[in-house]
């Protein structure tokens, strides 16, 4: 038999996500964010589950970019970061890709490039995150020598959030206002719009949107929110309990011993551990499914186990099904109890799980 630890990962609730985001932007085009290998959904999956409605796509480097285009998908492919050496401009010509220029070194790289390509460039301008993207005092400079370039043929003014995942921050709708008075009158493509901000404010949408996250049904948001509410998890991660154990009151579990019990308990062992990308940071009392029921995890995460309590689940037993999240409990409920967020929840599931596709 094998490992019973699986990803189970649903295409059409994918494609579900993906028609919100279009729906809530109304004519905006958007690029799906695949990147970290679909937020480890399976770029190549992904992309073909998208293909034929999708505007295009968007990954962080030219390695990502060729696995796709391997695979046969010949929609647009934005690179997030650009280049990083100036000789990967003869693979983005090979490969046909879009490219974000973010900074002078690729501004000049571009200009000393003399072959027969044009471009499609993606001007990304810093307005207050200060990760990426020439700062806004230097913006226009910057899209007066893209647009006296032979090699460029299209240029998108490109920005992202800092906060667009807080709601009430005032933040984003400064940062939106610092944007438009630059770029204002140019009569150019604009893309702001990361799956918070598509979810949660309309007036980023503009003429691209970028989402990411929310195709995989996750929310960025702490709470609650209206359009948020809508999305479909994609990603189930399922294991199965491979042992059971009754302890006294007393016993302790795990490595250090760090969880007492207090009271007669049966504990539930299953298969699947920091190893498979469920976070060693879990804290006990972190929520799980078992055969659909709620109980909770106790004591330290191994490298390829954790324990459950299954005292008040008296038909648990070896065989029972276990999720760690998936719909009933999702990645977003989850992640807080290892101190971080869906998206490394995602992108940390390695290759030991076996994915399934559905849909
Ligand atoms: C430039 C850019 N746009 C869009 C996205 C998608 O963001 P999210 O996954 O929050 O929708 C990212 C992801 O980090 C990004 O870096």
């Amino acid at each position: 038999m094998a490992r019973p630890t699986t990803a189970t990962i649903d295409l059409d609730a994918i494609r579900h996500n993906y028609r919100l985001a279009k729906q809530l932007a109304g004519e905006s085009r958007a690029l799906a964010v695949v990147k970290a290998d679909a937020y480890g959904h399976g770029a190549v999956k992904v992309c073909h589950a998208l293909v034929n409605e999708a505007d295009g796509f968007a990954v962080a480097a030219i390695e990502e970019a060729i696995e796709l285009r391997e695979a046969g998908i010949t929609s647009p492919i934005l690179l997030l970061e650009g280049f990083f050496e100036a000789n990967e401009l003869n693979l983005i010509e090979h490969y046909d890709l879009s490219f974000v220029v973010h900074n002078s070194f690729q501004l000049e790289s571009l200009a000393g490039y003399n072959g027969p390509a044009m471009f499609n460039v993606w001007l990304k301008i810093d307005i207050g995150m200060h990760r990426l993207g020439i700062p806004l005092n230097q913006a226009l400079n910057a899209l007066g020598r893209l647009l006296a370039l032979r090699s460029v043929k299209n240029v998108v003014l490109m920005a992202h959030f800092a906060c667009a995942d807080e709601l009430d921050n005032p933040i984003t709708a400064e940062q939106l206002q610092l944007f438009l008075k630059t770029v204002n009158g140019r009569g150019l493509p604009l893309s702001l719009s990361n799956s918070a901000a598509i979810l949660g404010w309309p007036q980023t949408h503009h003429d691209w949107i970028r989402p990411g996250l929310m195709l995989y049904g996750a929310t960025p948001f702490e709470s609650g929110q209206a359009q948020a509410d809508k999305l479909k998890p994609a990603m189930h991660l399922n294991t199965e309990v491979i042992a059971v154990r009754t302890l006294t009151e007393g016993e302790t579990v795990g490595y250090g011993a760090s969880w007492r019990a207090e009271r007669p308990s049966r504990i539930g062992t299953l298969a699947i551990g920091y190893a498979d990308g469920y976070p060693r940071q879990m804290r006990s009392g972190a929520p799980i499914l078992i055969e659909g029921q709620r109980t909770n995890i106790v004591g330290r995460v191994s490298m390829d186990m954790i324990t459950v309590d299954l005292t008040d689940l008296p038909k648990a037993t070896i065989g029972s099904s276990a999720e760690l999240f998936g719909a009933a409990l999702t990645a977003a409920e989850l992640a807080p109890w290892a101190n971080t967020i869906p998206y490394t929840l995602f992108t940390g599931i390695t290759r030991r799980v076996h994915k399934v596709y559905s849909g």
